[in-house]
């Protein structure tokens, strides 16, 4: 079986991609980076521009690239003004030193070699340049049983090891940026709970939102009702005591310095 390259999944995908989540993400990144404006700044993968459009809001000289085709057709379209471009993070077609800053919303660990990623990203920022980059949140506690029945039905590890992955896809990649020349500055878990009163309002959600649609329509027509009934159950649980439920959505991002 011949795996697509992860930009071909999302050249895929481009005309539906982005939620209000990852928009809120991308604002986050851009707080977070603690950049001065005005300066240069590179968002690295692009892809629909939640990172690059804030970072223009916020006042940067934006440029934007994304080695997706579709994504940088869309993006074109919708925001000139953050000037995408068709590239790929490992080959950036721009001077030593062309920029200030440098950020990459939901990407990096996404690439087969972060490694000569992050030495062209350390390439292209100036002295003292600053790199902050987000990744998904760990699985929280409370939904721990959700991964477990999705691990029975899908094709996919159980939560302790999805867990364990996480934890060190992350360690990997700070690994990867302190060997190219940064230095890591700081890491924040950044969270934005939704709180749903019911199961069905949650389960209606998380079919939206979460996936949980285009995951179940993978299951042949027999298991599809079974697993429908295991999640309903599981958010039933999670109702007892009156308290809700809360969806957690979270971002964790980093911040680098090339000293
Ligand atoms: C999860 S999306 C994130 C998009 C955006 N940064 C955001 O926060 O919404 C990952 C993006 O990385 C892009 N990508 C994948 N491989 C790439 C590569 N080698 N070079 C540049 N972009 C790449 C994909 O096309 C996709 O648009």
């Amino acid at each position: 079986v011949i795996q697509p390259e992860p930009y071909e999944v999302y050249d895929n995908l481009a005309e539906v991609y982005g939620d209000p989540f990852i928009d809120e993400a991308g604002e986050q990144l851009i707080r977070f980076s603690r950049a001065v404006v005005p300066g240069r700044l590179l968002d690295v993968g692009a892809g629909r521009g939640a990172v690059a459009k804030a970072a223009l809001a916020a006042g940067f000289d934006v440029s934007a690239i994304d080695r997706a085709p579709a994504m940088v057709r869309m993006l074109a379209r919708e925001c000139p003004a953050v000037r995408p471009q068709a590239m790929s993070a490992d080959e950036l077609d721009f001077a030593d030193g062309a920029f200030d800053i440098v950020v990459a919303g939901y990407v990096l660990d996404l690439l087969p070699d972060p490694g000569r990623v992050f030495g062209e990203i350390h390439r292209v920022l100036r002295g003292e340049g600053i790199l902050a980059y987000s990744e998904p949140s760990q699985v929280t506690h409370r939904w721990l049983w959700l991964h477990e029945i999705a691990s029975r039905y899908f094709a996919r590890p159980d939560a302790a090891s999805m867990q364990a992955d996480h934890h060190r896809m992350l360690e990997t990649l700070a690994h990867s940026a302190k060997r190219a020349g940064f230095t890591m500055l700081e890491r924040l878990e950044y969270e934005s709970p939704l709180l749903f009163a019911d199961e069905t309002s949650a389960w209606r959600f998380l079919q939206k939102e979460g996936g949980l649609a285009r995951a179940t329509r993978e299951l042949p027509p027999s298991a599809r009702s079974a697993f429908a009934a295991e999640v309903m159950s599981g958010l039933l649980h999670m109702t007892r005591g009156g308290a809700g439920i809360t969806v957690d959505r979270g971002v964790t991002l980093f911040r680098a310095i090339r000293l």
